[in-house]
């Protein structure tokens, strides 16, 4: 059983873990407690190539100061050489007793640490305030397993499930509530895409708003799809360079936003796009933002996704209701998708 100054220090440590950058490695935290529970020194990992975060903590400590203590880390310690040596055999090397981490590493090469660790005699417990954990690293597990971003696609809709009016104009279907909802979440998010489609219809600067203010954490805008678009467009007022990608390859698309460390990526439209998406199973999640307003007419929030006949439609479970305003929004998984 973790101690409470265990679990005080995981706290910590996931709070470090935030400071390092959101990349194709994990962001990971780690806190060395003394033998008397005491924090003797804290790390956090700060992206490809620098050391691992209970190697960093180690780092600030002179040697054999770690004799004996415990060293609380956020995920498994790993157990393979990469570009920096195996952090399972400097915890064993520094002499610490005790090992207490929060969720288990799923890589194949790296995993094995806690097993490592045992067998050098040391007491080992994992899954240590694991729900905080998986929160923090999901997008990044989602990258590990499934070798590409974690996808939300997001739309607003009339209660009829309209995008937009027959003209093509849909700003807006949903009310303010429900759009600071989305531009808190845009800011979360490290990549916000759009089709052309969208471009050239709403002209939308796809920054992270706070009312009048952007928040500090803007989303790299990313437009798919053949059409060029006006010099005069928003989207080149945006704080982060825009991505353009020419293409239809969704997964290839993915591929690069992934190689590029943005693990969260939030598909904003418009249906062609976002059913796009959604037919080539690459959604982890949906948020509908339903308006108490019908629209009729042939512009649908999704479009073909696939579904020929009623026995393949696609099943979600639902994750959360949330009334926002006088909008409701719901929160989906497809139950396809991997957890
Ligand atoms: N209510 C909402 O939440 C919401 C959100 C966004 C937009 N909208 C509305 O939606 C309308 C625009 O709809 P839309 O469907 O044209 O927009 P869209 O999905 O943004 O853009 C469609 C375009 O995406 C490109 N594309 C990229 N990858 C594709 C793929 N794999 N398959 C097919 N096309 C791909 C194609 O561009 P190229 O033809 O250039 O190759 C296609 O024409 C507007 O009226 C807008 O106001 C509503």
């Amino acid at each position: 059983m973790a101690t409470p100054a265990e679990i005080a220090a995981m706290r910590r440590g996931l709070e470090l873990a935030t400071r390092g950058p959101a990349s194709r490695n994990p962001q990971v935290g780690a806190v060395i407690l003394s033998a008397s529970g005491d924090v003797i020194a804290e790390g956090w990992h700060r992206g490809a190539g620098t050391p691992h975060a209970e190697v960093d903590a180690l780092s600030h400590l002179p040697a054999d100061a770690a004799r004996g203590a415990t060293a609380v880390v956020t995920l498994e310690p790993c157990n393979h050489t990469g570009r920096t040596g195996p952090c399972a055999e400097a915890l064993v090397t520094a002499g610490v007793a005790r090992v207490v981490y929060a969720i288990d590493d799923p890589g194949d090469r790296e995993a094995g640490g806690a097993r490592r660790l045992r067998s050098a005699g040391i007491d080992v417990e994992g899954g240590v305030l694991a729900d905080e954990g998986h929160a923090l690293l999901d997008p990044w597990l989602t990258v590990r397993r499934l070798g590409r971003p974690h996808v939300t696609v997001k739309w607003a809709q009339s209660l009829d499930g309209r995008a937009a009016a027959a003209d093509g104009s849909s700003q807006w279907i949903t009310g303010a509530q429900a759009r600071h909802d989305v531009h808190r979440r845009r800011s979360e998010a490290d990549a916000i895409v759009v089709g052309t489609g969208t471009l050239i219809a709403d002209d939308p600067a796809l920054t992270a708003r706070n009312g009048d203010t952007l928040f500090a954490r803007q989303p790299v805008p990313v437009v798919i799809g053949t059409r060029p678009l006006s010099r005069d467009a928003k989207i080149w007022q945006h704080p982060q360079e825009p991505l353009l990608f020419a293409t239809y390859d969704l997964a290839a698309v993915l591929d690069e936003l992934a190689d590029r460390g943005l693990h969260r990526v939030f598909i904003e439209g418009g249906p062609t796009l976002a059913s796009a998406f959604l037919a080539q199973g690459l959604v982890d999640r949906l948020l509908a933002y339903i308006a108490p307003t019908l629209i009729g007419g042939p512009r649908h929030a999704i479009t073909d996704i696939g579904v020929a006949s009623i026995g393949a439609q696609m099943r979600l479970t639902i994750d959360q209701l949330l009334p926002l305003g006088g909008d409701v929004l719901v929160v989906a998984t497809p139950e396809s998708a991997v957890h």
